[in-house]
């Protein structure tokens, strides 16, 4: 008999786990839903794509490892562990700081939608698809990102606020990605997202008086979901050589790039957040960008030179491009116009600059398959 789950910690497919979560959406709260909808440059989007050309891949090049990566997510070693446990400590939702409320909330919000992105699209290709291997991995994959979610969801519920998951599906702007860009874009999604998290947990475990929300006791094996996640995009990519060489290779740049300082920007837009993690925004990037780029090196033959002083100077020459650009558009006026107009000229000279630095090239290994190590 299928017993039906009754939490999103144990569902076994996407759709059981939405189907908890559209239960539970009588709660949901209009303006989080309202975040949630927003479509700039720099939040969390909704993908869509040329299906059937994903359908087509042929993973027999890889057919090794793609059979152990699989076998290990059929596994399921983190089935029931997205939930609430007596390791969930009480929090003091009232007594917050409102300034760090406000952003600790905008990152849940911004996190479930993200999540839940990937999940939407990855269902998707699991409901177009007729290769197995393809929908198989897909399946699986839709399957985490549902339970990360709803997890999230979890948290935002005590604050009062939850994401309308259902009217996102509904209601949200789908992007076209042609499929070479969803496996640029999502792998480096997955591997900055493993990265991101792991390093928030190294780091609260060294300095657990910096916990201000139980959530990040959950890091851990979250990220080893989005390490695995990384680790089918880059078996992939693996399966046509073509897509990690010759002009190829100025897209993986630009997407690095990109992802990179929407990064930067997005977290200095969250000073109060970092600031009670005990985390410097600009320590947190390089970080993160020093692991992504270890990471990286299975399979993209390029990463950046994250060292070179015009990097950092180019980071913040956007970061203060994009403060005036959000300025100008809460102003009203001929003045907010052109002082807006001229940030964004200002972002995307910045942008250029950093895509001139000269990446660094190096030799990649014969079988992609990594270990989340850090
Ligand atoms: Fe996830
Ligand atoms: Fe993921």
């Amino acid at each position: 008999m299928n017993v039906q789950a009754s939490h999103t910690a144990d569902a076994v497919t996407a759709e059981e786990s939405l189907a908890i979560q559209e239960a539970q959406s009588a709660v949901d709260s209009a303006s989080a839903t309202d975040v949630a909808m927003q479509n700039t440059l720099l939040t969390p989007r909704f993908y869509t794509t040329d299906f059937e050309e994903l359908d087509a891949i042929d993973v027999s090049p890889v057919r090794d490892d793609w059979d152990s990566l699989i076998a290990q997510m059929v596994s399921d070693p983190n089935k029931g562990h997205f939930r609430k446990t007596e390791n969930w400590d009480h929090v003091d939702w009232d007594n917050m700081e409102p300034k760090l409320r406000r952003e600790f909330i905008d990152f849940l919000i911004s996190s479930c939608t993200a999540e839940f992105s990937g999940c939407v699209l990855y269902k998707e290709m699991k409901r177009r698809g007729s290769n197995k291997d393809i929908t198989q991995l897909f399946q699986l994959m839709a399957r985490d990102e549902a339970r990360h979610a709803g997890f999230i969801n979890d948290a935002l519920r005590e604050a009062g606020v939850a994401v309308n998951l259902g009217f996102l599906t509904q209601k949200k702007k789908y992007t076209y990605f042609r499929p070479k860009f969803i496996y640029y874009a999502t792998y480096l999604s997955e591997k900055i997202g493993y990265a991101r998290y792991i390093t928030i947990f190294r780091h609260l475990e060294e300095h657990p008086e910096y916990r201000f929300h139980p959530i990040f006791k959950w890091f851990q094996e979250w990220c080893n979901d989005e390490f695995s996640h990384g680790e089918a995009f880059a078996l992939l990519m693996k399966t046509d050589p073509k897509l990690t060489s010759g002009l190829n290779v100025l897209w993986i740049k630009f997407f690095l790039t990109a992802v990179y300082a929407t990064m930067y920007i997005r977290d200095h837009q969250r000073p109060e957040f970092h600031k009670a993690l005990g985390v410097d925004p600009d320590w947190y990037a390089h970080e993160v960008y020093t692991k992504t780029s270890a990471i990286t090196k299975q399979i993209f033959p390029i990463t950046l030179d994250i060292e070179n002083p015009r990097w950092q100077r180019g980071l913040e020459k956007l970061n203060r491009a994009n403060i005036t650009i959000a300025k100008a558009s809460h102003a009203k006026g001929p003045m907010a116009f052109v002082k807006g107009a001229v940030a964004r000229l200002q972002a995307a000279s910045a942008f250029v600059s950093l895509m001139t630095i000269r990446s660094k090239s190096h030799a990649r290994p014969d079988s992609t398959r990594m270990e989340p190590c850090y």
